[in-house]
């Protein structure tokens, strides 16, 4: 009967694609539940290396069905691409299930998403470009095209007629607003036909599917796409994504109710990244940073930018364990800091001469915010690959237990290393 949620717990790319796979193998279901094709879960397993921007990560156990919930966008260019490169690689996509409730992101968004970034110049987010900000708006304005109208292309009322007027509310946007060139109709309805075609297989209203699961006892792991600090409600307003990828969203995104969820895992990265602008308090713009950067590859699987590099900022971590109420947190990279000494942990903010230790809602206070550190003595040797707790070195171990009592939650996995096995579990997150 029980679903487990997994949730970035920072700004996103904290390895929740790894974290996943290896988790999968004790369910019977990975869902989707947020985002769009502006996440990139990296898998690496037997059958290879593998970036997914929609298909869950858990598409590579046998046993498992993946679901993409309604509360996803989705490019259907995009995700007919992930499915047919998935085939082509030799994995089983027979399993695989669409809500008709996801909204589409249409090639107007894509352009609008780019245009309004422009046009914002300095004050732009940083967005990945992708679409997906302007899809959930329109979904908030309802005027948004869902998957499940989409299969419907040629019925006037569901399909037809809403779609031109929504092209043609855009078409004024884009070239009136932004001076950008018009979106031919008959193209996009072409190609909305070859994106019905592809996809009809896959469409089903996923929250039965679901729900009956729960129902038959199946395990379920509710896949988080981007960070809590990237919440559109929770994160560093406006420097947001326009989702809900805190655990709020699980339960919207899906249609199963709160009771069903068991377990809620925060994925920590042992440091902190983040794409794009908005406050990164322990921004390290030194040597350190560098290092990290090059060392752990830290540049975006979506879009390729460098990510930003900052210690642990467990200030942060205390709020995102808050708005989630993490019953396990889950650390990743920790090999990326062998060598480095000290390494800082960033227990308070100093802001206006005072010492604050909660997480400011506003971004601009957030900005004026400088860290204070604890540090803590490094270690020398490797813990890549490592996978017994017992072998990890003192130094690694209390770097761990510093964290735990920070944030006041067990730590019930360790990632050290991108494959499934490099892995360390502490205690079930699955039971
Ligand atoms: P959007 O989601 O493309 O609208 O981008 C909004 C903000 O979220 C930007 O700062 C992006 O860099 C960031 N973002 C979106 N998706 C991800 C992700 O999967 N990982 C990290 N940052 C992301």
């Amino acid at each position: 009967m029980p679903a487990y949620a997994v949730i970035g717990a920072q700004w996103g790319d904290e390895g929740k694609g790894k974290v996943i796979d290896a988790l999968a193998e004790s369910v019977e279901y990975v869902v989707r539940f947020s985002g769009g094709n502006n996440a990139g879960h990296t898998v690496i397993n037997e059958q290879g290396k593998f970036s997914l921007h929609l298909v869950p990560s858990g598409i590579f156990w046998p046993q498992v069905s993946c679901v993409i919930g309604n509360g996803v966008v989705i490019d259907p260019g995009v995700l007919l691409e992930e499915i047919s490169g998935l085939q082509n690689r030799g994995v089983d996509t027979s399993k695989l299930y669409i809500s008709d409730r996801a909204h589409v992101i249409m090639p107007y968004h894509v352009l609008l998403d780019n245009l309004e970034e422009k046009a914002k110049g300095g004050l732009a987010l940083g967005t990945t470009g992708k679409g997906v900000g302007p899809a959930y708006v329109d979904k908030a304005a309802r005027i948004g095209i869902r998957v499940g109208d989409l299969l419907e292309i040629d019925n006037k009322d569901r399909f037809f007629n809403r779609f031109h007027s929504v092209l043609e509310q855009k078409n004024t946007i884009i070239t009136k607003v932004y001076g950008g060139d018009p979106i031919s109709s008959d193209k996009l309805i072409e190609q909305c036909h070859e994106w019905a075609k592809g996809l009809a297989q896959y469409v089903q209203p996923t929250e039965m599917i679901l729900q009956s699961a729960l129902e038959k006892g199946s395990r379920i792991l509710l896949e988080g796409a981007q960070g809590t600090l990237l919440d559109i409600d929770h994160g560093t307003y406006p420097y947001v994504t326009s989702s809900s990828p805190a655990i709020g969203g699980a339960c919207t995104g899906t249609g199963i109710p709160p009771k069903s969820i068991k377990g809620v895992a925060g994925v920590f990265k042992a440091y902190c990244t983040r794409v794009g602008t908005g406050p990164l308090v322990t921004e390290l713009s030194d040597t350190i940073g560098e290092t990290i950067r090059e060392l752990a590859w830290e540049y975006g699987t979506t879009t390729g930018r460098a990510r930003r590099i900052g210690w642990f900022d467990a200030i942060a971590a205390r709020y995102s364990s808050l708005v989630n109420g993490y019953t396990s947190l889950i650390l990743t990279r920790l090999d990326v800091l062998d060598g480095i000494s000290p390494i800082k942990i960033c227990t308070g903010y100093r802001l206006d001469g005072k010492t604050i230790t909660y997480f400011p809602t506003n971004s601009e206070t957030l900005e004026r915010c400088e860290p204070i550190y604890e540090n803590i003595p490094g270690w020398q040797e490797p813990t890549a690959s490592v996978k017994d707790l017992a072998k990890l070195p003192d130094g690694a171990l209390n770097y761990i237990k510093r964290l735990e009592s920070f944030i006041g939650v067990p730590i019930h996995m360790i990632s050290t290393g991108p494959n499934r096995d490099e892995t360390i579990m502490i205690k079930n997150i699955i039971s």
